[in-house]
């Protein structure tokens, strides 16, 4: 066994999100968001029921959930701010509980050392927004600024690292393509119109940050799925080249090279697919908006192959019309999540940073495995996950191999503290450093947050 050093500061925490571990309570003057709306309304949609009304309760634990995340050595922490919670309604008016909710939190993280890592948008869009039209009205960035302005004005002086959105892809493909989050919509063209809007978004946030005279960073978090072709075979080769086209250079180009890929721009107008409202002025922004520090988020790979058959050209037109997804025999499996685990890819993304986007410093600010009925694994009051401890230790190896080599990673977030509600999935994927009794609210450590604590302790790993 050998122990595998990481650079000297190099952050060690959790990832975890606003409406999946907050919950509410009657009078804090939170609004409605989607997720409020959709889980209540569509509660067939999502595992057992379980709406956002049935969180961890950080909103009102947060004090020992502080303790708890310094008792496994975390010195960093992403979350996001609940932009309905914080704005309730249309009049743009801040709620001043949620000031002092998160003025409470960031300041007693800072005294327990760990570091604020705060993102603006994850997924909760406020219902007075979805109502008007959400991402695909222009008016939705306007108040995306305004929100993020007030952030900054808020809680500027506690946080260190700003993000202006997690996963921008994914309102855009899960709730206008591929039918999983609401609100519901198939249609490609009304999807691209979203992911534009949101990625000029993200350069409003940007804009309105660099107004400040705030010393901290602020990035993105992405959400990246490596494609791996089946074969060296040409048309193998093109389906790859397809599905990174569409679902990671799309975004990835736009906010690191400030410019959509030709390619795609190419196909879209082919298949008169391009958003109706790009407009010159925000492709110029595009091109000026620069990040200080970007996320990676990264759970899985994509392997495909070239079509064998034609896709059917009546329906909806869909990136999938130019790969189809290739079942690798012999891969490795998360059933629970029902995706494959492939650690070499965090060796792979960084390479691919490195050659793609040089000089952008990054951070693995997701990664992690989510396991169904996990309370089979606990013994002597504590679940034993040696598997995830295992799968942690395979990513970081491959991700040491990467920094040893050169790549500017600075450091790695596991998803999540505290087993959390999660978007349709609710409670089934458990995926914290400590178990959440969803009947009694009791957290307790699993072996993995101990095993977290001598890594952060040491700057390393046994391998
Ligand atoms: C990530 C999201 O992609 O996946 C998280 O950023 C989410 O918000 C996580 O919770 C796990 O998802 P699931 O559906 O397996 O619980």
């Amino acid at each position: 066994m050998t122990k595998l050093q990481f650079p000297k500061g190099f952050w060690w925490g959790a990832a975890t999100s606003a409406t999946q571990s907050e919950g509410t309570v009657p009078g804090d003057g939170k609004g409605e968001n989607i997720w409020d709306y959709a889980s209540t309304h569509y509660r067939n949609r999502f595992f057992n029921g379980v709406t956002t009304a049935q969180t961890s309760r950080f909103y009102v634990d947060h004090e020992a959930d502080v303790e708890r995340m310094a008792a496994i050595g975390m010195n960093s922490l992403r979350t996001s701010i609940s932009w309905s919670r914080l704005i309730p309604d249309a009049s743009g008016q801040v709620n001043p509980e949620a000031v002092r909710f998160y003025r409470a939190v960031f300041s007693q993280m800072k005294a327990a050392g760990i570091s604020p890592f705060v993102n603006l948008f994850h997924f909760d869009l406020p219902m007075y927004l979805q109502n008007e039209g959400g991402w695909e009205n222009k008016a939705t960035i306007t108040a995306y600024a305004h929100y993020a302005a007030v952030c900054f004005e808020q809680f500027g002086d506690l946080v260190d690292h700003w993000f202006t959105f997690n996963e921008p892809m994914i309102p855009a493909e899960a709730g206008y393509l591929h039918d999983r989050h609401y609100p519901f919509v198939v249609d490609f063209k009304r999807a691209a119109q979203v992911l534009h809007n949101i990625i000029v978004a993200h350069c409003q946030g940007v804009a309105a940050f660099r107004q400040t005279q705030l010393t901290s960073t602020i990035g993105i978090i992405m959400d990246v799925i490596p494609v791996y072709p089946r074969s060296q075979n040409p048309a193998d080769l093109k389906a790859g080249e397809m599905a990174d086209l569409f679902y990671t250079r799309s975004l990835n180009d736009a906010i690191l090279k400030g410019r959509y890929p030709e390619e795609l721009v190419a196909v879209l107008q082919k298949y008169d697919q391009m958003p109706g409202a790009v407009t010159a002025d925000e492709l110029a922004l595009i091109a000026d908006t620069k990040i200080d520090l970007l996320g990676i988020n990264y759970y899985r790979p994509r392997r495909v192959k070239a079509r064998e058959s034609e896709p059917n050209r009546e329906g909806v037109f869909s990136p999938e019309w130019f790969f189809d997804s290739y079942d690798m025999p012999g891969r490795r499996m998360n059933t629970s999540r029902g995706i494959e685990i492939y650690p070499e890819a965090l060796y792979d993304i960084a390479k691919k940073l490195d050659r793609d986007y040089p000089g952008v410093p990054w951070f693995v600010s997701e990664n992690g495995i989510g396991i169904q009925d996990e309370e089979q694994f606990i013994k002597d009051g504590m679940v034993q996950d040696d598997y995830r401890i295992e799968f942690l230790k395979e990513h970081l190896y491959y991700l040491h191999k990467a920094i040893q080599e050169g790549s500017h990673c600075l450091g790695y977030h596991m998803w999540t503290f505290v087993d959390c509600w999660s978007w349709m999935n609710a409670y089934k994927n458990r995926y914290g450093f400590y178990r959440l009794d969803l009947a009694t609210g009791e957290k307790t450590v699993k072996k993995s947050g101990q095993w977290f604590k001598q890594v952060v302790a040491a700057n390393a790993i046994d391998y």
